[in-house]
């Protein structure tokens, strides 16, 4: 039998590279490659702690799908599918709270993040972590591709299925795998912090030309500052996305100092690389009845799965 491989995107906005290197990039090699039963899922139920509009939620759920078709998911290859659809995530959620602490949950990077902005944190967000374990046992998954700034919550995934099964005497759970490739594991953006849609620094992955042309202009660079021998070390970083380090060490040598010059050329490699994704998006956008039905089928498969492992677990729980 293959291993399974699970893996969800948040329907928050447009996604831009650092989602794509650092997670959905894996989703489609892990495809290519076939070695695993791919679940590729659009997280709606934890957007839903930010968006909080039903016609963008709706756009923004569609788009996430038009851009999972446009990178090269298949639906043909990998069950694809929406959060919401699948009822036995929220329910195994519920099941999950009731042996999970309020202060292991405490102890979450994003939950002392949120409380970091003292702002009033929603529950959903608090029990972020235990509906994304939900996620990934349900599946039996073995590996999740993600992005560093996610490890924990898969770790989380695992201490709350080793807690299953030994609370309810079972062996009901997997105990999941991050999948995190080093050199992607935090993509930075174009000032040098992680790449987020929250701190508006991104390039997003279907950038128009001019879009990518204004963004790379405005990467911050800092003359006076420590840029070593004359590499201005933000523009670097991303520029390493797209090409070797061998080619590019030549490249910055040449134009030491030269920062107009290698932004240019970072625009190029930029473009090269997004415009066939872009053109490739552009085709898929007319075709909307499509992407109702890749979830519809999508919700198919993944509720036939899910369903039998909530049985199992309804059945060690002793409601069945
Ligand atoms: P999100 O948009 O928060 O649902 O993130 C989708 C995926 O992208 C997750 O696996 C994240 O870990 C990953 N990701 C987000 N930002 C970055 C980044 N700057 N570098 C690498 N991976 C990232
Ligand atoms: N929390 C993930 C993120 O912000 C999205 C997500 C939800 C996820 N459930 C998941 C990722 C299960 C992997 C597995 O990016």
């Amino acid at each position: 039998m293959k291993k399974n491989l699970l893996s969800g995107v948040k329907p928050t906005g447009r996604p831009h590279i650092g989602n794509y290197f650092g997670a959905m990039k894996q989703f489609v090699d892990a495809q290519t490659l076939g070695q695993y039963d791919c679940h590729l899922f659009i997280a709606d139920y934890h957007a839903l702690n930010l968006i909080q509009d039903a016609d963008q939620m709706r756009e923004l759920t569609l788009d996430l799908v038009l851009d999972y078709l446009a990178i090269g998911l298949d639906p043909k290859k990998s069950i694809i599918f929406k959060q919401s659809d699948v009822p036995a995530h929220t329910e195994l959620a519920w099941i999950f709270d009731t042996i999970v602490t309020m202060p292991y949950l405490e102890r979450a990077h994003a939950f002392k993040d949120a409380e970091a902005k003292s702002k009033e944190i929603n529950v959903g967000t608090f029990n972020y972590p235990v509906l994304m374990a939900a996620d990934i046992l349900l599946y039996d998954t073995d590996v999740v591709p993600v992005g560093q700034d996610q490890k924990q919550h898969v770790e989380y995934a695992r201490d709350i299925a080793l807690k299953f099964n030994h609370i309810f005497k079972s062996d009901t759970f997997k105990l999941p795998e991050p999948l995190i490739l080093e050199s992607v594991a935090t993509v930075p953006g174009i000032d040098g912090r992680k790449m987020s849609k929250s701190y508006n620094n991104t390039i997003p992955l279907f950038a128009s030309r001019e879009e990518i042309q204004k963004t790379v202009m405005s990467i911050v660079t800092d003359s006076n500052g420590p840029e070593a021998g004359g590499v201005p070390a933000n523009v670097y970083a991303i520029h390493k996305l797209f090409r070797s380090e061998g080619d590019l060490k030549a490249l910055y040598e040449t134009n030491k100092g030269k920062y107009k010059i290698l932004k240019e050329a970072l625009i190029e490699d930029t473009d090269t690389f997004i415009k066939p994704l872009r053109e490739r998006r552009e085709k898929l956008v007319g075709a909307v009845k499509n992407v109702v039905k890749v979830l519809e089928e999508g919700a198919k498969a993944a509720n036939e799965k899910a369903s039998v492992k909530l049985i199992e677990v309804k059945k060690a729980i002793g409601v069945l």
